[in-house]
């Protein structure tokens, strides 16, 4: 079998997918029209013209324009179970979803209509075998106050809320930042993420292990700039959520034959293959492991050892760990 169909069959766990950076062009049409939402656009091909890039401020304005078609508990709902029947054709068994509660309640859409609608795919895709966990991620670019403000909105539902992480604007948004509100998290059993060293230093990857205290860390590229960090990280056993077409797309990585992966995989790195935001990066978590082992001809082992990186790095109960590896 040829490498495409290889990583096709290969049972793998998705780790690190923000849901509204799965809403297609098709589904942000429909929804506006539904809902009576404004867009700036005229066509579906409009919109994938627009899906250039420089950097990820550049995307992040559109993803947070994007988000305004999402209103009613169905709309969470039909964007979260195509992300579902889009992951299971790629042999996903296992997905831990980002959401962005902040980019909604802002805007005047309840936490309850979001998380309702979430929890409902969830559950179906549950009766499907399909196993999931809900992270709520804090917009870094906000203050602390107002994550502080989105935990105690997410307090009445802990039990479909597994773990919180930190996404948006990274450089200038350290993770000190968020500190206490993440120690809060933590005492309520909650796991802890952060994306660091996506646009940001490795001084950002220590804050999030010292200060934080991660689980996991989303992205870690430029971990490797500091040989001291890479060592704590693969003695640590501590998994990376990587995202190829994302690096690329917010040219993160020039290049995808310069992407680090290969280098994260040498050093011991738990490095796995993620989507971040497929709709707007150009494909599913298939297309990323297919790309990524293309540009640096990755053989089977690694291949292999990436989707098992993704079951060990996942935050499943050893038992359900142990069916996957
Ligand atoms: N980085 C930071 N914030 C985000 C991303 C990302 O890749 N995707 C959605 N929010
Ligand atoms: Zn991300």
């Amino acid at each position: 079998v040829d490498r495409a169909d290889f990583i096709a069959g290969l049972p793998k766990a998705e780790l690190h997918l923000h849901i509204e950076g799965s809403l297609e062009p098709e589904m942000l049409f429909a929804l506006a029209k539904r809902n009576a939402v404004a867009i700036p656009f005229e066509s579906v091909e409009a919109v994938r013209a627009a899906y250039e890039f420089s950097n990820l401020q550049d995307f992040l304005d559109i993803y947070y324009q994007g988000m305004s078609v999402l209103q009613t508990e169905q709309d969470f709902f039909d964007l979260t179970a195509a992300y579902l029947a889009r992951a299971e054709a790629d042999a996903v068994r296992h997905v831990e979803i980002f959401f962005d509660p902040q980019g909604h309640t802002e805007r005047g859409v309840a936490f309850a209509v979001v998380i309702g609608g979430i929890a409902r795919a969830l559950d179906a895709a549950r009766a499907r075998g399909v196993t999931s966990r809900l992270i709520m991620c804090f917009l870094r670019h906000l203050d602390e106050a107002a994550a502080e403000a989105t935990l105690d909105e997410a307090l009445p539902y802990l039990a479909v809320i597994d773990g919180v992480g930190l996404d948006s604007s990274e450089v200038g948004h350290p993770p000190a930042k968020f500190a206490r509100v993440f120690a809060r998290a933590r005492a309520l059993g909650l796991k802890l993420v952060a994306h660091a060293g996506e646009e940001g230093p490795p001084a950002y990857v220590h804050e999030a292990l010292d200060v934080l205290g991660v689980d996991r860390i989303d992205h870690g590229n430029r971990a490797l700039e500091d040989a001291a960090l890479v060592a704590r990280l693969a003695t640590g056993g501590m998994c990376l959520t990587v995202c190829p077409l994302s690096n690329h797309k917010l040219c993160v990585v020039d290049d995808l034959a310069a992407h680090p992966l290969r280098r994260m995989l040498d050093a011991g790195l738990v490095a796995t293959v993620n989507s971040d935001d497929p709709a707007y990066f150009g494909g599913y978590v298939n297309a990323n492991f297919v790309a990524v082992a293309d540009a640096l001809d990755l053989r089977r082992d690694e291949i292999v050892a990436l989707a098992r990186n993704s079951f060990a790095g996942s935050f499943l109960g050893e038992t359900d760990k142990a069916r996957h590896l």
